[in-house]
Parts: C-alpha cells; structure tokens; sequence
C-alpha cells in the first residue's frame, strides 16, 4: 500500500481524506500536533476503517519529526492540511498564521526535495479570489488581495509552490481551492470540532440547535443576492475529501515539475437564509435567529465553476446538500451524547 503523510490528519478536513484514502487503497500516516483537533480523532478513525491508524504527534515545521516518520515509513506523497484556519485570530495575531502556514510548507517541501518525494496536495481556499468581479469563479479568475493574513497565506503558499516548481526541484503539486466544507462522515465518528465559537456557519446552526449557541445572526440580509443574505458553495467534506484521492491519482501520471490549480465545490451557490430553511426542513428543527447588520470584510457571493475538476480529475459531487446539513447535525447529536 502506497504510504500517504497527512499533515493536520486529526484535522476536519484530513480526518475524513484519511478515510477516503483508506477506501482507495492508501496507507495514510497522520502528523498531527493537536493545536486544533483531539487525539481522540484517531481512535475513532479506527473505529471506521476497522484498523488502527498510524498517527505521529508532532509539529510539521520540526523536520526531525520528518526524518523519524520517513524512516519507519517511508511515504511516497504528502498532503499538506496543517495550517491555522482562523480569519479574526490571523488579523490579531499574523506572525503566527505566517510562521506556521508558510514556515511548515517550507520545511516539508526542503523534506521533500532532499528524499525525492514527488507528489504533494496542498489545501488552499477560494479565499485567494477575495470579493469576485464576476461569477461563477474559474481557477483563471485573478486572485485579489487578501482580506486577512490568513487569506495572505494562502496566496504566499501557492506562489511558493510555483515557484518551487519552476525551480526543477523534482516535484509535482496539485494545490485545491476549497469552497465551503460542510458535513461530517455518516457515521457520525468525526466531523468538524471548532474549538470555542465557531468562526464557520454550520457549526454555528447545529451548536444553536443544540442549545449550547443561543441564536445565530445573520449577517445582512440586504445584499444583492436572491434573499438578501451572502452566497457560498458549500461542499460535502465527503465529496472534498474524495477530491484529494483524485488529486494523488492525477499526479502520479504526470511528470516531473509540474503544477496545477483546481476549484472544489458544488458549482452551486446557497444562501446563509437558505442553509438555515434547508437545515430546519431536513432535520425537523426551528431555529432560533435573527438578522444582524453586515460585517465588514464579508464577500457577498461566491461560488466555483467546476468544470475543470470534473473534466480533468473526473471529480463530481456525491452528496447534496441536505445529505451535508442531515450529517452536520447527526454528528452534533453524537458530541452532546
Ligand atoms: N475548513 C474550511 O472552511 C477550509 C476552507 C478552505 C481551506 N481550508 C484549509 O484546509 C486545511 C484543513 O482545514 P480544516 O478545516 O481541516 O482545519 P483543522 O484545524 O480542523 O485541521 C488542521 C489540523 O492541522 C493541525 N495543525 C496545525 N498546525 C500544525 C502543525 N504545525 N503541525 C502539525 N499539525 C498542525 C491542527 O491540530 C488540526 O488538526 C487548512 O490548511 C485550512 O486552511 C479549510
């Protein structure tokens, strides 16, 4: 089995990759520091693919970490989900999304180039298009400025990439542009864990239904958009993960130096008012909100014209979004059990 390090494994995102991964046939070996996640991830990890998962506990700027985990497996590609994630903590406090988003891609790609290891996905964000001069965004449509140093991250990470590329230093990368990841896995083992108020929306709507939130504001609803509220696309974390597993499959038939860009979301964009009727029909639910004013920063719409991910890496969406919004509050249930 072709051995797969996942960097932030225990994470959101790279927990449910890590399933995916084991469906298509992979070993993933998780490097985790727990800064955002819980070890617990992992058992329960095992408890889904009815095996242990091998994890490391670690940071991934520490190369000896590196060295020791590619010396008992030696891991022929990387995934690099290991980042801070917060857009209000990165304006407070920018060296840190600075040190570890970028710091941590350098250190694994200079680890990567000294062992020869070829293929690596790293998560970027539609965040790299800022507010869009037009919809739906192609991966040609130019990136903006970034709104936060989390943002700006992003940015630098992918302009790293390319130039490490360019540089002929033997490597092939795939960088994926996230949507909006929403959902959790069916069994309801893992999903998303935000530590302390949840910066995204739907851990905001299930924590409300839950009754820990006691109502959720939206932020205006006098945009232009069809209800007045902001525009996402919200993918399934399923469907995101699954993208990555074609990500490896691409890279493995290409050579040397290369590097390509690909938008993962639905093609579809939903309402903040819409996720909230939508999760109320699902589920059964009323919820508790109310409207707030605007908040500065927020892009009004965005969405993903995914044609060249589903032409190229044959990727398309599995799930609806009433799968992800059933999911997102069955995994909340099993937290407040
Ligand atoms: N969730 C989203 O909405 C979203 C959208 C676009 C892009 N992304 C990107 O996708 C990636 C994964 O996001 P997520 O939602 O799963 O976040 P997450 O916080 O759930 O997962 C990241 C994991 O990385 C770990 N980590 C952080 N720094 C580390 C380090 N130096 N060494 C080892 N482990 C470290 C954390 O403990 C955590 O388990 C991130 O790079 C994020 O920026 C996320």
């Amino acid at each position: 089995m072709k051995k797969i390090l996942i960097t932030g494994g225990a994470g959101y995102i790279g927990s449910h990759t890590a399933v995916e991964l084991v469906n298509a046939g992979f070993e993933p070996i998780i490097l985790d520091d727990f800064s955002n996640s819980q070890a617990s991830v992992v058992d329960r990890l095992g408890e889904i693919i009815g095996r242990e998962v091998i994890c490391f506990e670690g940071d991934c700027n520490d190369k000896s970490i590196l060295e020791k985990i590619y010396k008992d497996h030696p891991f022929e590609g990387v995934i690099h989900f290991a980042a801070f994630k917060a857009v209000g903590e990165s304006t407070q406090l920018p060296l840190k999304y600075y040190q570890n988003n970028i710091g941590s891609l350098v250190v694994l790609l200079g680890f990567m180039k000294e062992k020869g290891i070829q293929n690596i996905v790293f998560s970027s964000s539609c965040t790299v298009y800022g507010q869009p001069d037009s919809l739906p965004v192609t991966e040609d449509t130019p990136r903006k400025d970034a709104e936060s140093p989390y943002g700006n991250t992003k940015k630098i990470c992918e302009d790293i990439l390319v130039d490490f590329v360019k540089s002929k230093a033997g490597v092939k990368v795939v960088s994926l542009r996230y949507f909006n990841p929403v959902g959790a896995h069916p069994s309801a083992k893992i999903g998303e864990l935000p530590n302390g108020t949840p910066n995204n929306l739907v851990p905001f709507v299930t924590q409300t239904a839950a009754g820990i939130r006691e109502k959720i504001t939206v932020f205006g609803d006098d945009y232009d958009t069809i209800d007045g509220s902001c525009v996402r696309d919200f993918i399934h974390v399923m469907d995101l993960a699954n993208a990555h597993v074609k990500a490896l499959a691409y890279l493995e038939e290409q050579k040397v130096d290369f590097y390509d860009v690909f938008n993962v979301g639905t093609g579809n964009g939903n309402t903040v008012l819409e996720i909230i009727q939508t999760f109320e029909k699902v589920n059964r639910i009323k919820l508790n909100y109310e409207i707030g004013p605007r908040r500065p920063g927020d892009v009004v719409k965005i969405w993903a014209d995914t044609t060249k991910i589903n032409s190229v890496l044959g990727w398309h969406p599995q799930y609806t979004l009433e799968d992800s919004l059933r999911d997102s509050w069955n995994w909340e249930k099993s937290l407040t059990k």
